[in-house]
C-alpha cells in the first residue's frame, strides 16, 4: 500500500493563508497541518508517499524533505494547474504503479487515525477475491452537504451513488478527504470528463467504478474532521490538538511568572513577568514579557509577545505583538507586527495581505 498526499496543484485553488505560503504548512499546535497526514500514514504502515505539489512546491519540499525523518520515502509530483483531484491520481501513476493507495487531501485533519481504515480495506481485499472492493471512502454527517461530494447509501449500507456539490443533496453524508483505492481507479480517472468547474473530479471517478460493477465500501467517520483552509477551522483544530498535549518546559520561566494548566514551553522560550494559562504552546526562542497568554493559544518560534493579552489564537513564526490588550480568536501569519505606536492622530495604520480579515470591537 502506498500513500498520495495532495499538497498543491488541486489544493492551491483553495484559499491560501497568504499569497506566498502553503496553507498545508500552517502550524496547528506548532506542527504543520501536512505533517499530521504524513504521520497518520506512517502509523498505518505506509512507507512510500507521493506528494502532489503546485505553486508552493519549494516550501512544501523544504518542510517535508525526503521523508527520512519519518523513515519513509517521499516523491514529489508537480501538478502545473489545478485540474482536479482525479487528475492528481492520473499524474501520480508512475509513483503508484498498480499498488493500492491511500489518498489524503493535505489540508484535512482527522481525529481518527488511518490505521483501522487501512486495515479494513486490506482485509476486505484479501478476503474478497473477485468481489473485493475497488475503493473505500470515508463519510461524515455534515450540516450543509452542498459544499462537498455527497454519497447515497442504501438500506443495506452500500454506496449506490455519489455526486459532487449537488444543489439537492441525496443525503447529509459528505465525502471526507481520505480515500482508499486499488488499481481500478487508474482506469476510472482516464475515462471521466472534466466537470463544470473544469476539473477531473475524484467523486466522478468513484461513480465510474460503481457504474462499471466495482464495489465501493465506506466507513462513517468517528470524531472530528476539519478542512483547515479557513481561519475558524484552524482555530478549532488547534483547540482539539492542544486538548491532547502533555506539559513540558524546555525554556525558562522567571519567578514573577505563573504557568497554569497544560503548557508546552519549547527550547529557548522565555516567560518573563507573565501568566500563561494552558492548554497552550510557546514556541522555540519566543519571548513572552509582561503579558497574558490564555487557553488554546499556539505561539510559534521566534515570536515576541510584550505587554499584551492574547487568547484562543494561533501566531506563526517571527511575529511580534506589543501593547495589545484582548487579542482573541485570531490567526496571525509569519513576520507580522501588531503594535501600538502612540502616534497622532490616533488611527489604525494597516498593511494587510490578500484574504485578510479584521474584526474591530
Ligand atoms: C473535495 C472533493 C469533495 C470532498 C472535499 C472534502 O472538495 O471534491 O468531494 O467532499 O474535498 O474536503 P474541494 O475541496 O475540491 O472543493
Amino acid at each position: 500500500m502506498k500513500g498520495l498526499i495532495l499538497a498543491g496543484g488541486a489544493g492551491t485553488r483553495l484559499r491560501p493563508i497568504t499569497n506566498t505560503s502553503a496553507k498545508q504548512l500552517v502550524p496547528v499546535a506548532n506542527k504543520p497541518i501536512l505533517f499530521y497526514g504524513i504521520e497518520d500514514m506512517v502509523a498505518a504502515g505506509i512507507t512510500e508517499i507521493g506528494i502532489i505539489v503546485g505553486d508552493t512546491r519549494d516550501e512544501i519540499m523544504e518542510a517535508a524533505g525526503d521523508g527520512s525523518r519519518w523513515g519513509i520515502e517521499i516523491t514529489y509530483i508537480p501538478q502545473d494547474a489545478p485540474l482536479g483531484l482525479a487528475h492528481c491520481v492520473l499524474i501520480a501513476q508512475d509513483v503508484l504503479g498498480n499498488d493500492s493507495f491511500v489518498m489524503y487531501l493535505g489540508d484535512n485533519m482527522l481525529q481518527q487515525g488511518l490505521t483501522e481504515f487501512v486495515e479494513r480495506f486490506r482485509a476486505a481485499q484479501d478476503a474478497g477475491g473477485a468481489d473485493a472492493p475497488a475503493a473505500q471512502i470515508l463519510l461524515a454527517h455534515v450540516d450543509d452537504p452542498r459544499q462537498f461530494g455527497v454519497a447515497e447509501v442504501n438500506d443495506a449500507g452500500e454506496v449506490v451513488r455519489l455526486v459532487e456539490k449537488p444543489d439537492d443533496p441525496p443525503s447529509d453524508l459528505a465525502l471526507v478527504g481520505v480515500y482508499l483505492f486499488d488499481r481500478h481507479i487508474q482506469e476510472a480517472v482516464r475515462a471521466i470528463e472534466p466537470s463544470d468547474r473544469g476539473e477531473l473530479e475524484i467523486t466522478d471517478a468513484i461513480q465510474w467504478l460503481l457504474d462499471h460493477g466495482h464495489r465501493v465500501v465506506h466507513d462513517v467517520l468517528v470524531g472530528w474532521w476539519i478542512d483547515t483552509g479557513k481561519k475558524d477551522p484552524i482555530l478549532a483544530s488547534n483547540r482539539y490538538i492542544l486538548e491532547t498535549i502533555e506539559p513540558t518546559n524546555h525554556g525558562s520561566v522567571d519567578d514573577a511568572s505563573t504557568i497554569e494548566g497544560r503548557v508546552v514551553i519549547e527550547e529557548g522560550a522565555k516567560i518573563i513577568e507573565s501568566r500563561v494559562r494552558g492548554p497552550a504552546i510557546i514556541g522555540r526562542n519566543t519571548r513572552i514579557e509582561r503579558s497574558y497568554v490564555g487557553p488554546f493559544t499556539s505561539i510559534a518560534a521566534d515570536c515576541e509577545v510584550i505587554d499584551s493579552e492574547i487568547d484562543h489564537s494561533v501566531v506563526l513564526e517571527r511575529s511580534r505583538i506589543a501593547g495589545i490588550d484582548g487579542m482573541a480568536d485570531s490567526l496571525i501569519g509569519r513576520d507580522v507586527e501588531v503594535s501600538r505606536s502612540g502616534q497622532r492622530p490616533g488611527a489604525l495604520r494597516l498593511m494587510l495581505g490578500d484574504h485578510s480579515k479584521i474584526d474591530l470591537e
